[in-house]
């Protein structure tokens, strides 16, 4: 077990070691199991928690605010768009100030090929640790909360278990890479054989593929792409089928949404889940777009484990603040 986590900044689970992570989720079993027994874990007293947002959201603003009030502390809501930076304070004022007021600073900046280097400015400037509420390329903390009930679902130990992270047909808006990319790193590193299935437009980040394809070698584990919806069900032990953006092809909205329309048919219903395993489960980050990505049969079935993922994002965030800023 990693003990000596505090100050450090969570922007992605590629940059914590296995053991870290492994530290991470121990506590948020731990802090999980205090929340349910109603016992108090006031481990950040008096600490507060700038929580920036440029991007709307409604799990991660609900999750770090409960959160920080659980650990005895405050979460700060900073919108972008009511406060000066809309009007010019830079990401090195951000850090540098904000750093000075809280003892950590949460962000969630989305814009393609900005998101990550503003958070990484922050970062840079900032004297408290930085965590990342989801940027263009990374969503860490959906994915340890996936990874917990994951675990939670199958048992520590996830070497042979095949998940399938898979495109799905949207029409909302283009959604971020930040989803899946974050999945095939972690699971890649945890011995599963990771499937990552998309139209060829959807491509991830080739860098990102590439790491994943690295970290499944290291693990022991496997990694192979497909373009075929329904192959990528195929005797899954998790199916994890999402909508995102064709973001490697085109950056235009009207262009993007006219590639989408080529993929209507990548909605995940009951014929699809009867191809993956009998005890198969059925994952999403949310929000879904209800009978368009996920049949409500399938997302309200007893297969999916929505809700619990949704949970514990408040138990592994609780987990990551505690090491990082305390
Ligand atoms: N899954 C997730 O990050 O949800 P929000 O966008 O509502 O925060």
């Amino acid at each position: 077990m990693q003990t000596d986590l505090r100050g450090r900044d969570l922007i992605t689970t590629q940059e914590w070691t296995r053991e870290e992570i492994d530290t991470l989720l121990d506590v948020a079993w731990d802090l999980k199991r205090k929340r349910a027994l109603r016992e108090a874990h006031p481990l950040l007293r008096d600490k507060v928690l700038g929580m920036l947002f440029f991007f709307t959201s409604t799990r991660t603003r609900a999750s770090f605010e409960a959160g920080m009030a659980q650990l005895g502390g405050h979460a700060m809501f900073i919108d972008s768009e009511t406060t000066q930076i809309s009007h010019g304070d830079t990401a090195k004022e951000i850090g540098e100030i904000i750093g000075r007021y809280t003892d950590g600073i949460a962000i969630r900046q989305c814009d393609w090929k900005f998101g990550n280097q503003y958070i990484r400015e922050v970062a840079t400037a900032s004297r408290v640790p930085v965590l990342n509420m989801q940027c263009d390329v990374y969503h860490p903390f959906q994915i340890l909360a996936d990874l917990m009930t994951i675990q939670e679902k199958f048992g520590r130990d996830l070497r042979g278990k095949t998940i399938n992270v898979s495109y799905a047909y949207a029409s909302s808006y283009q959604k971020p890479l930040s989803v899946p990319q974050s999945l095939i790193l972690l699971m890649a590193r945890y011995g599963m054989n990771v499937r990552l299935t998309a139209p060829k437009e959807f491509g991830l980040m080739p860098e990102i593929v590439e790491q994943a394809r690295e970290n499944a070698r290291r693990s022991g584990g496997t990694f192979e792409q497909l373009d075929d919806f329904d192959a990528g069900f195929k005797d899954a032990d998790i199916v994890y089928p999402k909508s995102w953006g064709c973001w490697m092809t085109t950056e235009d909205k009207q262009e993007s949404a006219v590639i989408g329309k080529q993929y209507t048919d990548w909605i995940t219903d009951a014929r699809r889940m009867k191809m993956a395993k009998d005890t198969a489960i059925y994952m999403h980050c949310l929000p879904a777009d209800r009978n368009i990505e996920v049949t409500d049969e399938v997302i309200d079935g007893p297969q999916s484990v929505v809700y619990d993922e949704a949970e514990n994002r408040l138990h592994v965030q609780k987990a990551a603040m505690a090491l990082t800023m305390c």
